[in-house]
């Protein structure tokens, strides 16, 4: 098996306060793999650890192949990065914004016209390629932000909550997007959600978080099989999480 990403212990704390605590698990290859959990979980902190961004306390971690503390730059090249708030411009354009982020990975003009067009057309968004951000729904930001995260084709697209604060239909869009992205284009996806449901639908396997700990990963249905229902009813994954963190 080839793991895309593996974390041995890894912990952040925040003074006295611990917020990933001995974090030791592996994601394979072309996984879409979830981390589900309650606001305060621990997720986002995970992933600013994994995109480099947060400096682990302890422990250790690899992503795609290349060591998280010795070699973070290679880690940065080969992800990608769609963060929980907004991090565009929003004086710019679409087209604006992905030409100043390829220039920042320092891809050539051609490379950046030629990548913008594919994604904001995977994205649909090429209509709205010369309209200002600012003025965009928060499902038309969100699509942004993923052609933005992909723009240099990396290997693992890390998204952190996308879907929150969307409206149904424009949640449904960006889970589709996901799907394909993962699915047709072989992109490893690291997902974090507080929506079970979400969570359940989306992902191939999900790492349940709770307290800053890993409570339990598996498949959507492996974590089902875990408890029993009374009148032998499939339990739904929030079912799963009550019983797995009320122990
Ligand atoms: N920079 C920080 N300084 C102090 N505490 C933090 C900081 N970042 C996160 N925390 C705390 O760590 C815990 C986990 O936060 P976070 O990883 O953002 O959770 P989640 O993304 O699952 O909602 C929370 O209690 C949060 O208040
Ligand atoms: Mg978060």
């Amino acid at each position: 098996m080839e793991y895309e990403i593996e974390t041995n212990d890894l912990t952040r704390k925040f003074g006295n306060f611990t917020a990933v605590d001995k974090l030791t698990l592996h994601v394979a290859k072309g996984e879409l793999f979830g981390f589900l959990g309650p606001n305060g979980a621990g997720k986002t902190t995970t992933i600013r650890m994994l995109t480099t961004l947060l400096s682990p306390t302890s422990g250790s971690a690899s992503v795609g192949g290349f060591d998280l503390l010795k070699e973070p730059s290679a880690v940065r090249s080969i992800i990608g990065v769609v963060p929980q708030q907004f991090a565009l411009f929003d004086e710019l354009t679409p087209l604006e914004n992905l030409r100043y982020i390829g220039e920042l990975y320092g891809m050539s003009d051609d490379e950046i016209a030629e990548h913008s067009r594919t994604l904001l057309e995977v994205a649909e968004l090429w209509d709205k390629r010369d309209v200002q951000a600012g003025g965009f729904s928060g499902g038309m930001k969100q699509r942004l932000s993923v052609a933005a995260g992909l723009l240099h084709e990396p290997k693992i697209l890390f998204m952190d909550e996308p879907t929150t604060g969307l409206d149904p239909h424009s949640r449904i869009a960006l889970r589709e997007l996901t799907r394909r992205l993962n699915k047709e284009n072989g992109i490893t996806v690291v997902y974090t959600t507080h929506d079970m449901d979400e969570a359940d639908k989306l992902c191939d396997r999900i790492a349940i978080m709770n307290n800053a700990k890993l409570i339990e990963v598996g498949t959507p249905a492996e974590l089902k099989k875990k408890i029993q229902k009374k009148g032998g009813k499939e339990p739904s994954l929030e079912d799963v999480f009550i019983a797995l963190t009320s122990k």
